[in-house]
C-alpha cells in the first residue's frame, strides 16, 4: 500500500452513460486516480430502491462497468467493483442505522423528490438510501468523495453520522471531504435550459455509444436559434455547443469560431459540422474499447472479481474493527 488517501465514489447503473456524465463527473474520476487510492463502485443496491426491471438489471450493471472502463477507469490503479458483491456494505448500513436519527432522513431532499415522483413505491430502502451511501463511504474509511452538487446533503449526513459514531464508540473515522465535481454542466441538445439527462429522452443526450450518423443527426438538429440573450450573452444552446467544442476540440479552431461569433459572421451549421467531427473523434477510442470489452466479457468478469476481492479485503478488516468498537465482537 502507498500513502495516498482513500477516495470513494459510486455510480448507479442507470444504463448507457452520456457525454454530460463524462464531462461532468467521470473525467474527474479518471484524473483522480493518480492522486488517491480510488475505490469506485457501481451501486446496484441503491438503484433498486426505485422501480426497475430485474430481467434487464445485470445487463445494465455490466454496461455501466464497461462504460467506466472504456472512459479510463484503470483496474491497475483503482478498485472497481459492484456494490452487492461486498456484503459488508449492507452490514455497515444496519449498524449505522442504529445511530441515525429518523428526523435527519426525513429532511433529505432527494428522498422527498423521489417519493413524490413515485408515490406508489415509497419503500424503506428509498428512505434508508442515504445511510447505505454513508456506509459505502465509511466502510473504507474514505476521506475524499467526488460527487455532484445534488449529493452534498448526503455527504453532510456522512460527517454527522461519523461524528456521532466517534463520540459514542471512540474515535475511528476521519472527517470526509467532498470534492464537488467542477465538471462541466453540459446541457440538453434539444432543450438547453435543462441539464443533459437520459430521462429527458434520447434526442436530448449524446450517448457514449452513439454512432457517427446519430451524433451528426443529434448535433445538426441541436437547438441554437434563440438568438443572443437580452444582455448580449450567447443563447444557451450556442453556449452549450461552444462548451463541448472548448472541452474536446482544438484550441485554434475554437478561437476562430469565437472570433466569428463576435464579428457576427458565425454560421451555426459550420460550428456544428466541426463539432460533429470533434465528437466522433473523441468517442472513437472509447467506443472501440466498449466493443472490445463487450466481446470479451470474461475479461470484464475477471476485473470485477479482482475488484471485489480487493474491496472485501479492506471491508472485512474495517467492519471487524467497527463491530469491536460497538461491542459486537
Ligand atoms: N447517491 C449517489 C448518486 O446518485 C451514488 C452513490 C452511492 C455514491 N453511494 C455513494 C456517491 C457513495 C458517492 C459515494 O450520485
Amino acid at each position: 500500500m502507498n500513502d495516498k488517501k482513500i477516495l470513494f465514489s459510486g455510480v448507479q447503473p442507470t444504463g448507457d452513460l452520456h457525454l454530460g456524465n463524462y464531462l461532468g463527473a467521470f473525467q474527474n474520476w479518471v484524473n483522480l486516480q493518480d492522486k488517491y487510492n480510488c475505490i469506485y463502485s457501481v451501486v446496484d443496491l441503491h438503484a433498486i430502491t426505485i422501480n426497475y426491471d430485474p430481467e434487464k438489471y445485470q445487463e445494465r450493471v455490466l454496461k455501466t462497468v464497461i462504460d467506466l472502463l472504456a472512459m479510463g477507469i484503470d483496474p491497475q490503479k483503482s478498485i472497481l467493483f459492484v456494490q452487492s458483491q461486498v456484503p459488508e456494505h449492507t452490514e455497515l448500513c444496519w449498524l449505522l442505522n442504529t445511530i441515525t436519527p429518523v428526523s435527519e432522513l426525513q429532511r433529505m431532499t432527494q428522498f422527498k423528490d423521489k417519493s413524490k415522483q413515485n408515490i406508489a413505491n415509497v419503500n424503506m430502502g428509498l428512505f434508508d438510501y442515504p445511510v447505505l451511501q454513508v456506509a459505502d463511504i465509511l466502510l473504507y474509511k474514505s476521506e475524499f468523495v467526488p460527487v455532484g452538487a445534488d449529493q452534498v446533503q448526503h455527504l453532510e449526513l456522512t460527517n454527522d453520522i461519523l461524528k456521532k459514531f466517534n463520540n459514542k464508540f471512540g474515535e475511528y473515522f476521519s472527517k470526509v471531504e467532498t470534492i464537488i465535481s467542477k465538471g462541466e454542466r453540459i446541457m440538453s441538445l434539444a432543450d438547453p435550459s435543462k441539464k443533459m439527462s437520459k430521462s429527458l429522452g434520447e434526442n436530448h443526450c449524446l450517448s457514449l455509444r452513439d454512432d457517427p450518423d446519430t451524433i451528426r443527426k443529434k448535433i445538426m438538429s441541436a437547438i441554437t436559434d434563440q438568438g443572443p440573450t437580452e444582455n448580449g450573452e450567447m443563447s444557451a444552446g450556442v453556449d452549450n455547443l461552444f462548451k463541448m467544442m472548448e472541452l474536446l476540440g482544438d484550441e485554434e479552431i475554437v478561437k476562430k469560431f469565437h472570433q466569428d461569433y463576435h464579428q457576427q459572421t458565425l454560421k451555426y451549421s459550420e460550428l456544428k459540422i466541426a463539432l460533429v467531427e470533434v465528437l466522433i473523434n473523441f468517442l472513437k477510442p472509447i467506443q472501440e474499447k466498449i466493443l472490445e470489452l463487450e466481446n470479451n466479457s470474461d475479461e470484464v468478469v475477471k476485473i470485477l472479481e479482482q475488484g471485489t476481492e480487493k474491496a472485501r479485503a479492506i471491508a472485512r478488516v474495517n467492519i471487524r474493527e467497527i463491530k469491536e468498537k460497538m461491542g459486537l465482537v
